[in-house]
């Protein structure tokens, strides 16, 4: 175990590389020493936020920096894969945004190159590290036989009003299904077992570089229990996430990410309390017992690679 704190290098510092590296600088076991950004504005921003790591606007120059433990990358998923692979080829061990890549073959042989390196490599899904998850879980017994898990992803403008960057409106690699739907497939899996596309209409613009505005799936988990689909943009309603599993005995629903209702027969939804924690400093508590050498709680490339087939036969790509 080392007793110093870990070295990280952050290469994308958008939305997501910022609140990472806000948790980052104030977590005990990690130092961020360096930052890459293709734009020289926001790698130097971050690099001055961060208390004078280094910045540099070409990821292999971060690469080339000495005593580097790990990486975390996150920047537009077309570019997981390229970055992805140079920071494996590197011997890095590497923490990567969702989803994995942009296909399953990229997915795939981000998989291989992580395992070939021997290193750590883990994903960030943060509904995982949530106090919800761990609630949903313990809770799912009582619910009986379960009959349906719908999940809906409602917006009335996409991209989101914080997430305004153009390649999260384009169909190569935006949309909400791409953007949203991996936590709640992850959810999904970890939670009910592989999953499988049974049916997927997605609604496309007359526009051909624009992303979906709705899709309408059916998929089913392992044992046949049927998962819904139902995600719209562009639509009056403000923005609502839920997730929501029904048994016989009782329903559990996750709202926005982080409100948990449950109910009885008969009963009607009631919030569940929940304590506050920080989900980001839970997966870096994670991350610094994996690199300890200690059991820890990660999801690997292995789970990106389900996931992303999920998402592939959604979007019917293959
Ligand atoms: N886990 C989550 O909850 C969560 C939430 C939001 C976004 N994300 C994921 O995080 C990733 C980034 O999303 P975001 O919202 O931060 O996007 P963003 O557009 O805000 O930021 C991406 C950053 O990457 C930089 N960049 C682009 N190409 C680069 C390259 N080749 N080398 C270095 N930098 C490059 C851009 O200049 C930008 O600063 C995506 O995969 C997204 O799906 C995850």
């Amino acid at each position: 175990m080392k007793t110093d704190k870990y070295s990280v290098g952050v290469i994308g510092a958008g939305v997501m590389g910022e609140r990472m590296m806000n948790a980052l600088c104030s977590h005990e076991r990690f130092c961020l020493t360096t930052v890459a950004d293709v734009s020289p504005d926001r790698a130097k921003e971050a690099a001055r936020h961060a208390g004078g790591a280094s910045w540099h606007t070409d990821h292999r120059e971060l690469l080339a920096r000495e005593g580097l433990d790990l990486v975390y990358l996150a920047v537009p998923p077309k570019f997981h894969h390229p970055i992805a692979l140079d920071v494996l080829a590197s011997g890095r061990h590497l923490l990567c945004e969702k989803p994995l890549a942009n296909t399953t073959k990229e997915a795939e042989e981000m998989l291989r190159a992580a395992r070939a390196a021997g290193v750590i490599h883990a994903m960030h899904f943060p509904l995982y590290y949530r106090p919800v998850y761990a609630e949903l879980k313990r809770r799912l017994e009582a619910l009986g036989t379960i009959r349906r898990i719908d999940i809906v992803t409602h917006f009335h403008q996409w991209p989101r009003p914080w997430q305004q960057t153009a390649w999260l409106s384009g169909r190569e690699q935006g949309g909400f299904i791409r953007e949203v739907l991996p936590h709640f497939l992850h959810l999904t899996q970890s939670l009910f077992g592989r999953l499988r596309v049974v049916r997927s209409d997605v609604e496309y613009p007359a526009d051909p570089l624009a992303c979906e505005v709705g899709v309408s799936a059916l998929l089913q988990v392992e044992d046949g229990t049927p998962v819904t689909i139902n995600g719209l943009s562009g639509i009056a309603r403000q923005e609502h996430l839920s997730y929501t599993v029904y048994g016989t005995e009782g329903t559990l629903s996750v709202v926005n990410w982080g409100t948990l209702l449950a109910g009885g027969r008969g009963e009607p939804l009631a919030e569940v309390p929940l304590p506050d924690e920080n989900r980001l400093h839970q997966l870096l508590d994670e991350l610094a017992a994996a690199l300890d050498g200690r059991e820890a709680r990660l999801i690997g490339f292995e789970t990106g690679v389900e996931v992303q087939n999920v998402l592939e036969a959604l979007l019917d790509l293959s």
